[in-house]
């Protein structure tokens, strides 16, 4: 047996969260997450690092709820009293009611099929939407449960690159012009496609009635409500930017520089001292919090007025969680 000294293993551990990271860049910033937010029951879920199976494990009000089946997940997603998850090949695709027991979750089977695979989750609500990759089709929206009548939904013949959704609307940015394409209830839909207009971006996150992204040179532009100035980016380096999290009308965004979090809107609530030297890798928000996944050890940190400890942020009581979504298996060991 050979003895590895630690400070290899921590070389190791560190290039391989590298990759991971680097990778999920790539894939843009609506490509579901390894933290989600179930904002109407407030549950925290997260898929776990250094365990032999990425199972899911959430939290609520003070409980860590176990999740079945103890299967590998490579992304999940948030909606109202549901997340979804994503098994790292692609061929299953599961949903939790989040407030269906306060110990145990108990999954929903809602596609499973061994060559049409899926990517790309989002949930909005109680509905699930994820786009297709199959032999003649790449890239094309499909939507599961919810109620169905949402309006102006994309056709077969529209391909994404990546989708995301916000309180009772979606968005994507269509493959080939990489536009942004809405769709959903919200009045707000109209408003935010007219204000992207042309402009080709790389990413798109949605909030309440807001939907913020990189172009394709990397700038940040939020579009949508301006209700309590949380299109209000930071001006100054608007270039610095690497992920986004959108709540009912606040935003909360990673500096590239440092990994901290900036926080905009919402009556200024979200900009707490606390967090200022603490560096993330990912966020998600819930309605009225944000939840961050921390560079440093791997925790799930929330803050934020409809946070209890509003003040400050809370430690949630986890596992260490993924940095980010890994699909080859020799590349999710941390
Ligand atoms: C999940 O399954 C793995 C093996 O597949 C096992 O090692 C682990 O203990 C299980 N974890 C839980 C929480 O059941
Ligand atoms: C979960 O716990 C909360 C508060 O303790 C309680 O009100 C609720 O009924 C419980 N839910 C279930 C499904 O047991
Ligand atoms: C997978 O999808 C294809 C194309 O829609 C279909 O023909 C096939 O029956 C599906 N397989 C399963 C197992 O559902
Ligand atoms: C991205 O947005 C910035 C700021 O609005 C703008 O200067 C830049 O031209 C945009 N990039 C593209 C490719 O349109
Ligand atoms: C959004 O609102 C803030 C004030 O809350 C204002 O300073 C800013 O100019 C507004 N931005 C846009 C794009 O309307
Ligand atoms: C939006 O933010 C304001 C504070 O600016 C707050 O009073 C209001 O309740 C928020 N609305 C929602 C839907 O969260
Ligand atoms: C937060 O920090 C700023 C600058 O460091 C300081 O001016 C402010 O009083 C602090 N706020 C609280 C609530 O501690
Ligand atoms: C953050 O770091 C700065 C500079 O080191 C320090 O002054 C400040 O107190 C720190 N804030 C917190 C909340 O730890
Ligand atoms: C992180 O970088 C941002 C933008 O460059 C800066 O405003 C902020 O003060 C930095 N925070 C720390 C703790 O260095
Ligand atoms: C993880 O990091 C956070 C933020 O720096 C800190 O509050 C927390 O105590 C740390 N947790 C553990 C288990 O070390
Ligand atoms: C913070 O929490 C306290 C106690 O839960 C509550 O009384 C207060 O209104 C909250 N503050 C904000 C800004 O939501
Ligand atoms: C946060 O939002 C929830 C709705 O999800 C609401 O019940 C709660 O009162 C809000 N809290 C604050 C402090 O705005």
């Amino acid at each position: 047996m050979t003895i590895i000294p630690s400070s290899v293993v921590a070389v190791i551990i560190t290039t391989l969260i590298a990759f991971i990271t680097s990778a999920t860049l790539i894939h843009g910033l609506g490509s579901g997450s390894t933290v989600a937010v179930s904002y109407g029951s407030n549950t925290i879920c997260g898929i776990v690092a250094e365990e032999p199976t990425q199972r899911i494990v959430c939290y609520r009000g003070g409980r860590i709820i176990s999740v079945l089946p103890n299967i590998s997940f490579s992304s999940i997603s948030g909606g109202r009293n549901s997340f979804c998850g994503l098994t790292s090949d692609g061929r299953l695709l599961l949903c939790w009611d989040t407030t269906s027991s306060n110990t145990t979750l108990h999954f929903r089977r809602v596609y499973y099929n061994d060559t049409v695979l899926l990517e790309n989750l989002a949930v909005d609500g109680d509905e699930v939407c994820a786009t297709v990759n199959g032999v003649n089709v790449t890239g094309v929206v499909k939507c599961w449960r919810g109620d169905r009548s949402s309006q102006n939904l994309p056709s077969e013949v529209e391909s994404f690159v990546s989708i995301s959704s916000g309180l009772g609307f979606s968005c994507g940015i269509r493959e080939n012009t990489r536009r942004v394409r809405c769709w959903g209830n919200n009045a707000i839909v109209t408003e935010i496609e007219t204000q992207f207009g042309n402009m080709p971006m790389w990413s798109i996150i949605a909030g309440g009635s807001h939907v913020c992204g990189l172009n394709t040179s990397g700038s940040l532009l939020c579009e949508g409500s301006n209700s309590s100035g949380q299109l209000n980016v930071p001006t100054d380096s608007s270039m610095e930017f690497s992920k986004v999290a959108l709540g009912a009308n606040h935003t909360c965004a990673i500096w590239k520089s440092n990994g901290t979090v900036v926080c905009w809107g919402g009556g200024g609530q979200f900009l707490v001292n606390a967090t200022a030297n603490i560096s993330f890798e990912s966020i998600e928000s819930g309605f009225n919090y944000t939840c961050g996944l921390t560079k440093g050890n791997f925790s799930i940190i929330c803050w934020g007025p409809g946070w209890p400890n509003n003040q400050s942020y809370s430690d949630l009581p986890l596992p260490k969680i993924l940095p980010g979504p890994c699909v080859q298996p020799s590349s999710c060991h941390v």
